[in-house]
């Protein structure tokens, strides 16, 4: 029997790509995002192509409500989950004393509170089945605070943070958590965010399909927490090596519209 992935944020980028890679490894799939249209199509294009099961659960994530509402609806389903997939999350970009606070509440909320209680709802499912791997997506902005991108690299930290310990916690149970860092990747992300044109998304982009496979392959591996590409790996090395302030004067010019 196919083993079975939930996975938030579906319908393009990056989780776009990880469904690409969990439908040709043969899983089948709960789709959870926004877009009822989009859901719709990505399902009928998963199960023509590769032959595998999906469901959909359309859902706004940045609802308060939103984490109760997915596990009531995959307890309807009666649908138990091998591979928790938290994908779905933007950024807010821009100064902060000028950024709206309303899309950075709800920016918290997706990228932070959400994950967490999903989390919270799902594990004493994996813990009773003794068996269960889970993939956060952060970024390379979790180990690096970026200005211009503050409450979004705090969320990131968090993630990465929140999988860590988790981690640590589930070791022996049969359960994993990995963190994937990715850096600028090629999606609607940088739109979404005002962040495109901007240095940081100008060279060293990465394809979401690359990202993806990476993100696949160590979450299977169980590996802690894993950085796509060599570009992302030197800024994290050099954030630990360097001043906070030269970090911080590099991050501010990566982000800075010309
Ligand atoms: N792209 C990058 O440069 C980059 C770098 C580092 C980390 N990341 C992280 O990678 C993850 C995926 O982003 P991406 O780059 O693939 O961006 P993307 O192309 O904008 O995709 C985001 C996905 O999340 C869904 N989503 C967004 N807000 C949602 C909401 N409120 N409720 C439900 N679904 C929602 C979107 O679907 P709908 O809008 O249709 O609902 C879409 O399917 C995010 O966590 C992001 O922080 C991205």
């Amino acid at each position: 029997m196919n083993k079975t992935a939930l996975i938030t944020g579906t319908t393009s980028g990056i989780g776009y790509a990880l469904c690409e890679k969990f439908a040709k490894e043969k899983t089948d799939i709960v789709l959870v995002s926004r877009n009822y249209e989009k859901l719709i199509s990505q399902k009928d294009h998963l199960q023509s192509s590769y032959g595998i099961r999906t469901w959909i659960i359309q859902q706004d994530l940045e609802l308060p409500e939103a984490a109760l509402n997915v596990y009531k609806e995959l307890c309807e389903l009666k649908i138990g989950i091998d591979y928790l997939v938290h994908n779905a999350g933007f950024d807010v970009s821009g100064r902060f004393a000028e950024s709206d606070i309303e899309k950075e509440k709800a920016m918290i909320q997706l990228n932070t509170v959400f994950i967490t209680e999903l989390t919270k709802f799902m594990l004493p499912d994996m813990e009773a089945q003794k068996s269960g791997k889970i993939l956060f997506v952060a970024s390379v902005m979790s180990y690096v605070p970026c200005a211009l991108n503050a409450v979004y690299s705090a969320t990131k930290a968090y993630v990465l943070s929140f999988s860590r310990a988790l981690g640590a916690e589930l070791k022996g149970t049969g359960i994993t958590t990995t963190a994937i860092c990715p850096g600028a990747t090629r999606t609607n992300f940088a739109e979404r965010s005002g962040l495109q044109g901007t240095p940081s998304f100008r060279r060293f982009v990465m394809d979401p399909e690359k990202v993806a496979n990476i993100g696949y392959g160590c979450m299977m591996k169980g590996r802690i927490k894993c950085t796509p590409g060599i570009y992302n790996k030197l800024v994290v090395f050099s954030s630990k090596i360097f001043p906070a302030a030269v970090v911080d004067r590099f991050t501010i010019r990566m982000f800075i519209k010309r």
